[in-house]
């Protein structure tokens, strides 16, 4: 049965379209297409070295595209870093966190742009803003005093996402973040994600794991071999289908 057009409940927030990239004799990438709506979770699936990464590392300007075009809000980019997708309210979570480890938590939030009173860095405002951040996540981190490097995986990650919230995003791309996650870790994410889909923020959230991405996903897309193979609502799949295209996925038009 042909599957029904997708349709589209607002304009895109982000539309990539025809996007190829190699490196050397790989093609990572080959003519794929995504679209993102404020508000809505995506979720990014595929085999090990389908070009997850690399699609969500072009749309942040990390990597440039041999070809293709980005387009924010309907305008044409040319992201040279992920310096000016920030300010285009772009954010992406990495799997290590990019965090100091050595710094605090308070620190690490602010790294790069500690607020200043004359020549020091002004402490008082820093370790006082971190602090509205987190609470404004409801994260469990509750010293903004605290080393990076003595937390858990899971509140490290608070204090990754806690820093991409405080450049108020409205797209927000978690690479893989419930690979090394507690069960109560997971949970928390997930709800997170949820808290942000109501501020309208559009997230993409890569993962292997499919149940994560049933349980706040509004659709999902699939790669292999650098190549679209599928896209559904999650209201009108199932992880078995999705499996499936994951494991012998030929290309299918996503229109
Ligand atoms: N910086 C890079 N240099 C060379 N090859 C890369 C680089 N980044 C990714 N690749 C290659 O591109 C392909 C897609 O990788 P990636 O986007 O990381 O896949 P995924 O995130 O789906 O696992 C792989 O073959 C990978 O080895
Ligand atoms: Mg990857």
């Amino acid at each position: 049965m042909p599957e029904q057009p997708i349709l589209e409940p607002t304009a895109p927030i982000i539309e990539m379209r025809h996007i190829s990239k190699a490196f050397g004799a790989v093609r990572a990438l080959s003519d794929v297409d995504l679209r993102l709506h404020p508000g809505e979770i995506m979720g990014l699936v595929g085999d090990n070295s389908a070009g997850k990464s690399t699609l969500m590392k072009i749309l942040t300007g990390a990597y440039t595209r041999d070809s293709g075009d980005v387009l924010v809000s309907g305008a044409q980019t040319h992201f040279k870093s992920p310096h000016e997708s920030r300010a285009a309210g772009i954010e992406m979570i990495y799997q290590d966190f990019a965090l100091c480890g050595n710094m605090d938590v308070g620190q690490n939030i602010f790294l790069g742009r500690w607020p200043r009173k004359g020549l020091f860095v002004d402490r008082k405002a820093m370790y006082r803003e971190a602090d509205v951040v987190l609470k404004r996540l409801k994260v469990d981190v509750n010293s903004v005093y605290q080393r990076v490097e003595s937390l858990s995986g899971g509140r490290q990650q608070s204090v990754a996402i806690a820093r991409a919230i405080s450049f108020d995003p409205r797209v927000v791309i978690l690479d893989e973040p419930t690979a090394n996650l507690s069960v109560m870790a997971t949970e928390r994410l997930l709800e997170t994600m949820l808290e942000l889909k109501k501020h309208n923020v559009a997230q993409i959230i890569i993962s292997h794991r499919l149940q994560d991405i049933f349980a706040v996903g509004d659709r999902v897309m699939v790669l292999k071999r650098g190549e679209n193979v599928g896209e559904r609502y999650i209201k009108n799949t199932t992880e078995q289908e999705v499996l499936e295209i994951i494991v012998s996925g030929r290309r299918e038009k996503v229109a």
